[in-house]
């Protein structure tokens, strides 16, 4: 008597692919992330050697990181600046190294890696430090070079990671940079007690929200069904969603091999617009209260193009059915944090869309997990 065992199903956890598995294993990993790090309303950056004083000291933030990792810099460049006000430049780390960038004695430099291995952002950490530099390095894999050799660690503890396309990875470096944003901002002063609080509550909120997007899997299932054949995507936001667009994009890239864009929606009008024709697919993110009306504009201006809209936007802008031709909501949050959760539906979009063109979903076709050479 034999019984049938496949270890590789089982690894998987009951998924088809690791990636399906890793982006149900989010509000998990969040919440290790970011609840082990908050102790009676504070934030407890781990055991960072960076002091009280050398924060309040910090002239710039330079944030250095390749792919995902780089476009989760940019969102949090947004929220570095809106709660610390400390000027944040976001580099790609094989331009970063090569640059000789300005970096001066009270800078700060945050690297992030999800494997720790990249061979840029090694460089580039490598390059900080020569310029005495602290380095504080976001990174998954605990033990690796990029976190040997950083000044200070913040693990994202997500867990081993095996799809080349990140989701988890991804996830975890914006709570990450989140927590940094919130305690910086409190030892600087730049954010009143009652806001802090006010975030912390929508922080601890956020790996629940999470799982509430799952809901839309079926839907979401539908459409990539419905868009297999596209080849041409745009994804369109400002301000913070335009970071998370980014990311949203080329998960869209990576797996399904459908050109994507992710566009400033502001810029549009300065060249994309022209690419827009009948049946092209623009999804638009707008979660920003007060970039709202400009990106429903926008949609506007698209589906007067032709274009087939897919709006995802938070509970509540109902009035954007009359405009989008299709809608996704995410949960209330704070306009800071609303990337954890509008990146989600588009990892499942793209998902399906992958699954739906017959790709191997975890390995695609000339990606690596982790590039360690130039
Ligand atoms: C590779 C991976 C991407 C990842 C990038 C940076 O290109 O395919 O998913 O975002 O490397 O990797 P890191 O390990 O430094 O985060």
């Amino acid at each position: 008597y034999t019984v049938d065992y496949d270890i590789s199903a089982a690894e998987k956890g009951g998924y088809d692919y690791f990636m399906m598995k890793e982006i149900k294993e989010q509000p998990a990993a969040l919440r290790t992330c970011i609840g082990s790090r908050i102790h009676d309303g504070d934030i407890r950056l781990d055991k960072i050697r960076l002091t009280d004083d050398q924060i309040r000291n910090i002239g710039r933030i330079h944030i250095v990181a390749c792919g995902s990792a780089w476009h989760a810099g940019i969102v949090g460049k947004y929220v570095i600046e809106e709660l610390t006000r400390i000027p944040v430049e976001v580099d790609l780390a094989s331009e970063f190294r090569y640059r000789r960038p300005i970096l001066r004695r009270n800078d700060l430099c945050i690297t992030i890696s999800q494997s720790g291995e990249t061979a840029d952002t090694l460089a580039a950490l490598r390059e900080a430090k020569a310029n005495d530099v602290h380095v504080l390095s976001i990174v998954n894999a605990v033990g690796s070079s990029i976190a040997r050799e950083s000044d200070d660690v913040l693990y994202t503890m997500a867990g081993p990671e095996i799809a080349v396309a990140t989701t988890k990875g991804y996830s975890t470096q914006l709570a990450v940079l989140y927590l940094i944003a919130l305690k910086f901002g409190e030892i600087r002063q730049t954010i009143a007690p009652a806001t802090a609080a006010k975030l912390l509550t929508a922080l601890e909120a956020l790996p629940d929200q999470l799982e509430s997007l799952f809901a839309d899997e079926d839907a979401l299932k539908a459409l990539a069904k419905q868009h297999a054949d596209k080849n041409n995507v745009f994804v369109i936001g400002r301000g913070i969603d335009y970071g998370a667009s980014l990311e949203s994009s080329l998960k869209l890239k990576e797996i399904s091999y459908v050109h994507s864009e992710a566009y400033a929606a502001g810029e549009l009008k300065h060249g994309t617009i022209s690419l827009i024709e009948e049946g092209t697919l623009v999804v638009a993110v707008a979660t920003q209260d007060q970039l709202y009306e400009k990106l429903v504009s926008n949609v506007k201006e698209v589906k007067a193009r032709g274009a087939y809209v897919v709006a995802i936007v938070k509970e509540g802008c109902t009035d954007v059915e009359g405009v989008a031709d299709k809608v996704f909501y995410i949960p209330q949050t704070e306009d800071i944090f609303t990337s954890t959760l509008t990146v989600v539906p588009m990892q499942l979009f793209a998902y399906y869309t992958a699954i739906e063109r017959g790709c191997d979903v975890d390995k695609p076709r000339n990606l690596a997990k982790s590039v360690t050479v130039e």
